[in-house]
C-alpha cells in the first residue's frame, strides 16, 4: 500500500492513509522526509515490513529531490522506536546512496541507487509474505491436522503492511484460500483500533468468516476452547527469540499457554534484531496518554466531534498508561515462521542458524 510515483512537479511518495480507513481510502502524497516522518507519527503508515520500505523509499525521496540524506535517514529511523525494520530499510537505502558516491557516482547515480535499494526491499517483503504463508500454512497443517481452523489474531498484519500479503495475516489467508479457516477472530486492538479498523477491513474484502472481540474478551474465548491458534506478526525479535508486537500480544501468549494452544509469530527475517540481545533490550514505545483517555481514532465518524479530536472517555487530567507494544519471552512462542523456515522451538541458537543459512543464500 505504498507506491513510488514520479508526476511532472517531481517523484513523490504515495501512502494509502491508515488513519482514514475503513471510512475512506484516501492517498496521503509525500514530497520529502519531514512528510514522512509525520505519516509514520501519525500512523498513517504503519506496520513493521512496510516501515522498512517506507523509510527506504523516504531516503530515496530525500536523495532524487536533492535534501541532505543523512538528515533524513536519522530522521526517519527515529520516527517510531520499536520495529527494527524502519532502520533497517533507511540503513538499506542509505548505504546504496553511499557507496554509489564512493564508488564514483554522481549525486543523480546515488539517488538512483538509494531508489533502486528501497524497490528491492518493496520486492523482497512481497516474496517474503507468500513464503511465510507457505510455511505458515505447512505448520498449522502439522500442528491442526484436519482444518477447521479457529485462528485469533491481534493488531493488523495483512496486506497494508507489506509488499506483499502480509505475515501472519497472510497465513490466515492461505488458510481461508485452501478452505481450511472456519473462523478468524479478530482483537479490536486498543487504543488505536488496527484489529476493528484496519484486520475487520481486510478481512471483509477476502471474504474471510471473521468476528471482532474486544481485547479483553480474550480470555473467556479461550476458555469457551474457540480458539485452535494465535496468530501474530512481530515489530522486533531480539536474538534470544523474545516478541515484540503491539501492546496485548504478551497476554494472549500467556493465555494460549494456559489453554495449550499454539501462539506463533509470523515475521521476515528483516524483523529480526541480532543486535537486541533480549526483549529487556527492546525499546518499547509510548505513546501519548489521550489515545487512551479519549477515543482517539480520528477516522471513526463521531457526531459533534471535529476530525482530528478525540472523544473523551475519561476525567480531564486523567493520567495514561499507553505502551505502544509489548514483549513475549521465547518460552512462551511455539513458533516463529519466516520466509527461510520455522524456528521451533525459539531458541537463540535456532533463531541464529536460520538467520546465518538465509545470509548464505
Ligand atoms: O503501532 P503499529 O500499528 O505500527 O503496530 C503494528 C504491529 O504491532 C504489527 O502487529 C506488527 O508490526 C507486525 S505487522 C506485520
Amino acid at each position: 500500500m505504498i507506491r513510488w510515483d514520479e508526476p511532472p512537479e517531481g517523484p513523490v511518495l504515495v501512502l494509502l492513509d491508515q488513519t482514514r480507513l475503513p471510512a475512506e481510502e484516501v492517498e496521503l502524497v509525500c514530497t520529502d522526509a519531514p512528510a514522512l516522518v509525520e505519516a509514520i507519527r501519525t500512523l498513517a503508515v504503519r506496520g513493521a515490513p512496510l516501515l522498512g520500505i517506507a523509510g527506504a523509499y523516504g531516503v530515496a525521496l530525500a536523495a532524487v529531490r536533492g535534501f541532505d540524506v543523512d538528515e533524513a535517514a536519522a530522521a526517519l529511523a527515529g520516527a517510531r522506536p520499536t520495529a527494527v525494520n524502519l532502520a533497517v530499510g533507511v540503513r538499506r537505502a542509505q548505504a546504496a546512496y553511499r557507496a554509489a558516491l564512493v564508488g564514483g557516482g554522481d549525486q543523480e547515480q546515488a539517488a538512483a541507487a538509494a531508489l533502486a535499494a528501497a524497490r528491492a526491499l518493496h520486492r523482497e517483503d512481497a516474496e517474503a509474505s507468500a513464503r511465510m504463508a507457505g510455511h505458515g500454512l505447512a505448520l498449522l497443517d502439522e500442528l491442526l491436522p484436519g482444518g477447521g481452523h479457529r485462528i485469533l489474531t491481534h493488531c493488523n498484519t495483512g496486506a497494508l503492511v507489506s509488499g506483499g500479503e502480509g505475515t501472519a495475516f497472510a497465513v490466515a489467508l492461505a488458510a481461508h484460500r485452501t478452505g481450511k479457516l472456519r473462523r478468524l477472530w479478530v482483537d479490536e486492538t486498543r487504543p488505536l483500533l488496527q484489529g476493528a479498523r484496519l484486520t475487520a477491513y481486510e478481512a471483509a474484502r477476502n471474504e474471510m468468516a471473521y468476528t471482532l472481540l474486544t481485547d479483553n474478551a480474550a480470555g473467556s474465548l479461550f476458555a469457551a476452547g474457540e480458539v485452535d491458534a494465535v496468530l501474530i506478526g512481530a515489530d522486533r525479535i531480539a536474538a534470544d527469540g523474545s516478541v515484540a508486537n503491539k501492546v496485548g500480544s504478551y497476554p494472549l501468549a500467556v493465555l494460549a499457554r494456559y489453554h495449550h494452544v499454539p501462539f506463533i509469530v509470523v515475521a521476515p527475517l528483516t524483523t529480526v534484531d541480532p543486535d537486541t540481545p533480549d526483549g529487556a533490550s527492546i525499546e518499547v514505545e509510548q505513546r501519548a496518554g489521550h489515545e487512551v483517555t479519549e477515543v482517539t481514532a480520528p477516522q471513526v465518524p463521531v457526531a459533534g466531534v471535529e476530525a482530528g479530536g478525540g472523544m473523551p472517555v475519561a476525567p480531564l487530567g486523567t493520567q495514561a498508561y499507553n505502551p505502544a507494544f509489548d514483549v513475549t519471552p521465547p518460552e512462551l512462542v511455539t513458533a516463529i515462521v519466516t520466509e527461510e523456515g520455522v524456528v521451533s522451538p525459539v531458541t537463540a541458537e535456532a533463531l541464529a542458524e536460520l538467520c546465518d543459512r538465509s545470509r548464505q543464500v
